[in-house]
């Protein structure tokens, strides 16, 4: 990767930093909009589970802001399920999305491909006409612990009749719904940034799996749009587009010091193992230890390799985007034992030295950070930087 010019002046960028400060609205009255809640009801949005997507609301509100229209093309460098995108689609607008995550890259495709819901009819029926019977297969430790002996039955049965599917638009549809099914009836809950596992009384997973189908069939039926969006498993730090073909990027990035993607989707993962690349540990944002970055701000070694990735993540975004593209960036900020990292003011200054001019920073959530789940250290934002290529 190449390296960065170094940025200039502590002394500025602390004076800075304060200067963004006065640029904080109160928009908490959207705060929900930040989450991926107002999805779980929404057809399409609600075929994967991803906690830390944001809602379908958030994405229609920029677009009327950034008054997008048919033709344009929106991007989002780190789509995660491909809010952004469907979103996108159903406004009739061109969307881009990359994501390093398999499982993302694997979600947010399936979501935006169009659907003959006649042949997904049969393609169902002829699914759960074929006799069951019992497949030998080794699944890994975290499988195991994750699913009843019944489920890990059905998981190879229906795994093995998807993957006869010829059709692969059809056959991902069908894998998505086997992963949605399967997340629902196992014993693995996401708490925070790891995998529990409660064991309780589940669901059978061919029922849950058929109606999974049923409710994705007719969500397909319903599909809006006819847009053009391309998906593709690339580090939003190199994304190979042309310069200055961007219309708007509405997106998220992952939040400093909060999960570890590869660790709480690994189950999800499993199911498409060998469709994608498994990435490379260092291309997630923020998993370069030793990186020297920021040195004024004197900041957690973390937060300097974190920032580091975002620096070079928005220099790309500043090269794709046209003159005068409106941009999105919604991120939260982040506890340290005895700090809390500001790391909306701290991009604010990044994208600004990338060349965007920051128009407003929205403050869509505020809450307490928690030291030993009680003590409370200083109020954590979630916030909405909007800026544009100046
Ligand atoms: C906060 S989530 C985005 C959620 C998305 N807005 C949605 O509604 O589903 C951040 C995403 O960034 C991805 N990511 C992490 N490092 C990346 C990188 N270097 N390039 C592209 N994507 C990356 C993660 O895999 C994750 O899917």
């Amino acid at each position: 990767m190449a390296a960065l010019q170094p940025i200039k002046s502590s002394v500025r960028t602390i004076v800075m930093l304060e200067k963004y400060k006065e640029m904080l609205e109160d928009r908490t009255a959207m705060g929900g909009l930040a989450t991926f809640v107002p999805n779980k009801k929404l057809p399409v949005y609600n075929w994967l589970y991803f906690k830390e997507g944001f809602s379908k609301e958030l994405v229609n509100f920029l677009a009327e802001q950034f008054r997008l229209q048919p033709g344009m093309t929106v991007l989002d460098p780190f789509c995660g399920s491909g809010t952004t995108l469907v979103a996108c689609r159903e406004l009739g607008v061109d969307s881009i999305g990359f994501d390093v995550l398999p499982l993302s890259v694997f979600a947010a495709h399936v979501k935006t491909r169009g659907y003959d819901t006649a042949k997904l009819k049969e393609a169902s029926a002829q699914l759960f006409s074929q006799r069951f019977m019992k497949i030998k297969e080794e699944f890994p430790p975290i499988m195991k612990k994750a699913f009843s002996k019944y489920a890990l039955e059905d998981i190879s049965f229906f795994r093995r009749n998807i993957a006869q599917i010829e059709d692969g638009t059809m056959r991902n549809f069908f894998l998505l719904a086997l992963i949605s099914a399967a997340i629902r009836v196992s014993y693995a809950w996401k708490d925070g940034a790891v995998i529990k596992i409660r064991k309780s009384h589940r669901p059978p997973l061919r029922f849950m799996l058929k109606r999974t189908i049923q409710r994705m069939v007719k969500d397909a039926g319903k599909m809006k749009g006819r847009a053009q969006c391309t998906v593709q498993q690339r580090d939003a730090r190199t994304m190979k587009l042309d310069d200055e073909t961007i219309d708007a990027i509405i997106t998220s990035p992952p939040y400093l010091n909060q999960i570890d993607y590869t660790k709480v989707y690994e189950i999800e993962n499993l199911f498409i193992r060998g469709l994608y690349e498994k990435p490379p540990m260092r291309s997630y944002i923020g998993l370069e230890s030793d990186t020297e970055f920021l040195p004024e701000l004197d900041l957690p070694k973390a937060a300097n390799a974190y920032f580091h990735d975002i620096h070079e993540v928005l220099e790309e975004m500043h090269r794709v985007c046209k003159p005068g593209a409106p941009v999105a960036v919604v991120v939260g900020n982040a506890y340290f034992p005895g700090r809390i990292v500001d790391s909306d003011l701290i991009i604010c200054h990044l994208a600004d030295s990338a060349g965007f001019k920051i128009d407003r920073i929205s403050v869509l959530n505020a809450r307490y950070a928690l030291e030993d789940r009680t003590t409370k250290k200083g109020v954590l934002r979630e916030s909405m930087i909007i800026m544009h290529k100046s």
